[in-house]
């Protein structure tokens, strides 16, 4: 079945990418408040991870909040933060038992100070695990982490402590909030939506993206492993002509 030698296909990714969006939607279709789309949404977090483990996918990025999302009701922010606490309080012991590292990326000052503490410490904790990188984007904004990195460089120019000639792709790469993880393969959207709402917009320069009408709350893992199936399918030429690869 997977055998290399007669297969022109993809190698499966390393790192698969998911924009998590339909809460709302799947809520709203079934005259329930939007929260209990986001509680549905948070077991298909855990089906994924669960499938994303089973499939050797060592890198896997779900993006829960973007810095955007912020711009919704308190009452809808609240609920989500909820979520997430005690998402973090019930799953943390989980993960670290089944061998998952956690990051988690983006404008973390914006977040409530006790749940700041409790991802520190789920990083310190997991830190060490090898099985699955998992990174939670929350609070993650693409164009406020490249500005961000552009102020600490800029900030090391002023210094004296960096010339701007030594400023390239890959020192630039590694100033990102993903440091160390590479570019994911491909970026999973779910809900019909075709955009990529300032999602990892540097990293994902040359990812294969998929989009699923699946609203979040039904993604199960025969979608992702039809995803992964799909990505397998393309021909991924970076720029250069094809028959030279
Ligand atoms: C995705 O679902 C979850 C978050 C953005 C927090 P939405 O809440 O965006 O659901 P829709 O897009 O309104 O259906
Ligand atoms: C993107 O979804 C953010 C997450 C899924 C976490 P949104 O629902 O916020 O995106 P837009 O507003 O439809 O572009
Ligand atoms: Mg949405």
């Amino acid at each position: 079945m997977d055998d290399a030698r007669f297969s022109p296909d993809q190698a499966s990714p390393r790192h698969v990418a998911i924009i998590m969006d339909g809460n709302g939607r799947w809520a709203n279709a079934r005259g329930l408040p939007r929260t209990l789309g986001h509680r549905q949404g948070a077991e298909a977090v855990r089906r994924c991870i669960t499938g994303a483990m089973e499939m050797g996918i060592p890198f896997l990025t779900l993006f829960g909040f973007s810095s955007e999302n912020w711009r919704r009701s308190s009452r809808e922010v609240d609920d989500l933060m909820g979520l997430l606490r005690r998402y973090l309080q019930s799953e943390i012991a989980e993960f670290h038992k089944n061998g998952i590292r956690l990051r988690v990326i983006g404008e973390r000052d914006r977040l409530p100070g006790d749940i700041v503490r409790l991802i520190d410490d789920a990083e310190k904790r997991t830190s060490e695990n090898e099985a699955l990188t998992l990174v939670i984007a929350i609070s993650y904004g693409g164009r406020q982490e490249i500005a961000a990195a552009a102020r600490q460089f800029a900030a090391a120019v002023a210094a004296g402590e960096l010339a701007p000639e030594d400023i390239d792709e890959d020192t630039f790469g590694a100033g990102l909030l993903t440091a160390g993880i590479p570019d994911p393969d491909m970026v999973i959207r779910t809900s019909g939506e075709q955009r990529l709402s300032n999602f990892l917009l540097w990293q994902s320069a040359y990812s294969e993206f998929i989009f699923v009408d699946k609203l979040w709350p039904d993604f199960d893992k025969s979608d992702l492993e039809a995803a992964v199936a799909e990505f397998r399918r393309r021909e991924r030429r970076y720029g250069a002509a094809a028959e030279s690869l």
